[in-house]
């Protein structure tokens, strides 16, 4: 028995802001940005948008395209790092915009490896029989936390959300391995200092932008690079599954450059590696489950097709996920 994905739904807000729309915020260039990180533009969701929203939209989706009933879902898991409030969890808002009358709700905050955590746990939940059918969720509105000033950071991030719906299956299809790690030695490279209980929000936190995301991001690189491939490695060796038997990988969208890196240490072809973070940049939490339903609603993902998903992000949290389609 395995907990398998039936769905996938996405949703990326309207507005796109182009790398040249850049140039005239912050002193950077399109050609900096484009080399250095291989995106091009990014979604920003409106004012008026809220994580909550892109999350329940996505989310109608995937239970569109199952046919599956509000009232079925048990279980909804939220991966977000820009929730709509500290509380309540985006997954209960989320739980009251799609009428999931029976499903009890919570958030998973991992940063970027925040939609693989959850994938881990609805796992469990399925494996164990503590669920039936579960509707995770994984997004962001970076934008409510980048530092518009801040060339270093606000070039990378965009904003959008993915879903996927998961039941057990008796087929052989679906989970077949998962690797979850953190280290939070490392945790203040990459951070949002105020706004938590170390240092509420006050006049002096808002005017050193310190809710802002912050990072040194040439020292997260090396590590994301190291961390995604034993992430990748891991899990396809518990899913006995040879590189050469791989048909896709969904690496998170950070940098071309971070993917780039993995796909040659994997001797992997340009079209085993899933890509599209020149479109939507990296959406943290969201960005392989955008990817994984882009994927899916372009049908290139074939049944019995062995995918390897990989993450890195905030914390330090990485994570693997193997799944046959
Ligand atoms: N435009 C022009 N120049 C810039 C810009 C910009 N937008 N940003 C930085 N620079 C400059 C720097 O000031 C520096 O100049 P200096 O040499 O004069 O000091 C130079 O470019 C090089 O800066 P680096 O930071 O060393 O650039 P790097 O090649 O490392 O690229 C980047 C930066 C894109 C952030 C890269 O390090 C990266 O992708 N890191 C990993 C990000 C990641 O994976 N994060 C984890 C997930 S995110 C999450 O969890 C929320």
């Amino acid at each position: 028995m395995k907990a398998r994905i039936i769905s996938t739904g996405y949703y990326l807000p309207e507005r796109i802001l182009t790398n040249k729309d850049l140039e005239k915020m912050v002193d950077t260039t399109e050609e900096w940005i484009t080399q250095r990180t291989g995106i091009l533009e990014r979604r920003i969701a409106s004012e008026n948008e809220a994580t909550s929203d892109m999350g329940s939209a996505a989310g109608a989706a995937a239970l569109e395209k199952a046919g599956v009933s509000p009232g079925d879902v048990d279980t909804v898991i939220c991966a977000t790092i820009t929730p709509d409030h500290l509380f309540p969890s985006t997954a209960c808002l989320i739980q009251k915009k799609l009428k999931l009358s029976n499903a009890f709700a919570y958030d998973i905050s991992a940063a970027c490896s925040g939609f693989l955590y959850s994938l881990a746990s609805a796992e469990s939940l399925l494996k164990s029989g503590a669920a039936e059918t579960v509707l995770v969720v994984a997004a962001e509105k970076m934008s409510s936390i980048t530092d518009w000033k801040d060339r270093s950071t606000c070039v990378l991030f965009g904003d959008g959300a993915g879903a996927a719906l998961l039941k057990r299956d008796d087929s052989g299809r679906g989970i077949l391995s998962t690797y979850m790690k953190s280290d939070g030695n490392m945790g203040d490279l990459l951070i949002v200092p105020a706004g938590g209980s170390r240092m509420p929000a006050s006049e002096k936190t808002v005017a050193g932008r310190l809710h802002y995301l912050r990072m040194q991001g040439n020292e997260v690189f090396k590590v994301a690079v190291r961390n995604m491939l034993e992430s990748a490695q891991a899990v396809a060796e518990e899913a006995g599954i040879h590189s050469d038997e791989i048909n896709l990988v969904i690496p998170h969208q950070a940098n071309l450059r971070i993917i780039d890196a993995i796909a040659k240490r994997l001797k992997l072809g340009k079209d085993q590696v899933y890509v599209n973070l020149d479109r939507t940049g990296n959406t943290s939490a969201a960005s392989i489950a955008i990817s994984l339903a882009e994927a899916d609603s372009q049908s290139i993902l074939k049944e019995g097709d062995n995918i390897i998903l990989v993450s890195f992000g905030a914390g330090f949290t990485w994570a693997g996920v193997a799944l046959q389609w």
